[in-house]
């Protein structure tokens, strides 16, 4: 059995945030939430089970910052002050097991459904693209800035509720991926046409999340490294937000990429169990790193202790994120850090996301005792 490398498992400071390990639960929708985007007492316990687990920050899945930025019925919302109760019950949860709670913040723009958001999906422009499922209507100037005052308000609601940190949301194709992206932000205006104009939404965001919440509070941002599409955004282009994020003053960065659309390349990878397929972000991410001061978070595939020490001793990432291993194993921390385990038993086979779906999220490949 490997014997666990120290720094994976020391205690750590993230900005101003203490975090007992490296290890991280990348955001992962539960669908465990009532229409009111409050937690059900099935969630709050899972969060109490992940953070007993050991892992030092546990990040939420995608929380709608406003309606029509919801992604699937039962989300978690931060979309009003009623919704503060909830997130507070999450945030005790996660602290009575010593662990630290970071909100991701979302809107699902044009990849929303009008079932479920309310109205014709909004998006930077009205194109209808494979990662649409509707023809999405373009987004006013007075949305876009309404969109990014509910993106603040959510993140002050956030500290005020007692969580560590937030992340937004700028992967996987969603609202702010689509303005980075020229394949779907063909505007003509003043947040279209160059990176200057495309990036200009997640700046104006992040600036106004830092108002709401102040310059201590730790700010994420989930990047993807490539939209991994035709025409997508591209390395050279993420390399250069990641830049003008870390300039902005950003706690850390998680590379991630695709979006539904990307075939083979999705976010949520299948069967990449194995050897050198693992870690299948982190030929992004390793270069993004080597220009950025601010930590670096790698996503996607890991798997193995061997593989998550070897990354941070090799400097390719400062933190190791983890979804699937965690639906499967929520206590896989601890086993790594105690050396009963020296790896996840998850195969990546995406059966958990139609369990969550149902509600019921969960691995659905049988134990071997
Ligand atoms: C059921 C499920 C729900 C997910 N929900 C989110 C989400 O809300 N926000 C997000 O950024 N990523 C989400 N992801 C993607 C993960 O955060 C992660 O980027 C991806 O699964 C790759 O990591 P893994 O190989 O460790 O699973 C989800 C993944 C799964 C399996």
């Amino acid at each position: 059995m490997t014997k666990p490398e120290t720094n994976l498992f020391t205690p750590h400071r993230l900005q101003g945030m203490e975090l007992r390990n490296r290890l991280i639960r990348s955001a992962t929708l539960e669908g465990m939430c009532g229409r009111d985007g409050l937690p059900t007492a099935a969630l709050v316990d899972l969060y109490r089970r992940l953070a007993a687990g050991g892992c030092g920050l546990l990040i939420s899945g995608i929380t709608y910052v406003s309606e029509e930025g919801r992604l699937i019925p039962t989300g978690l919302g931060a979309a009003c002050d009623a919704q503060l109760a909830g997130l507070k019950a999450l945030a005790a949860a996660i602290h009575e097991e010593g662990g630290r709670f970071c909100l991701q913040l979302g809107h699902t723009g044009g990849q929303g459904r009008s079932t479920v958001c309310g109205q014709q999906p909004v998006a930077p422009s009205a194109v209808k693209l494979e990662q649409y499922p509707e023809m999405p209507r373009e987004m006013t100037l007075a949305e876009i800035a309404t969109s990014v005052a509910a993106f603040a308000a959510a993140a002050g609601r956030a500290k005020r509720a007692g969580c560590d940190a937030v992340q937004l949301h700028a992967a996987h194709g969603y609202l702010i991926n689509q303005f980075l992206s020229p394949l779907t932000n063909q505007r003509q205006d003043g947040y279209g046409g160059d990176l200057a104009g495309r990036s200009r939404f997640l700046l104006e965001t992040v600036a106004a999340v830092r108002q709401a919440v102040g310059v201590d509070f730790p700010l994420l941002v989930k990047l993807n490294g490539s939209d991994n599409l035709t025409g997508g955004l591209e390395i050279d282009e993420s390399l250069a937000v990641a830049k003008l994020l870390d300039a902005a003053g950003i706690a850390g960065i998680e590379i991630s990429s695709g979006t539904p659309a990307s075939g083979d390349r999705v976010p949520i990878r299948l069967g990449h169990e194995k050897g050198d397929e693992m870690a299948y972000n982190v030929v992004l991410s390793r270069l993004i790193k080597q220009h950025v001061t601010c930590p670096v978070i790698a996503v996607g595939g890991i798997r193995s202790l061997h593989v998550a020490t070897g990354l941070l001793r090799t400097n390719q990432a400062d933190y190791l994120s983890l979804s699937r291993p965690l639906i499967r194993e929520p206590d896989l921390p601890n086993k790594l850090q105690s050396g009963a385990s020296d790896k996840s038993t998850c195969i990546s086979c995406n059966g958990c996301l139609k369990t969550m779906l149902k509600g019921d999220l969960r691995c659905v490949v049988p134990h071997t005792s």
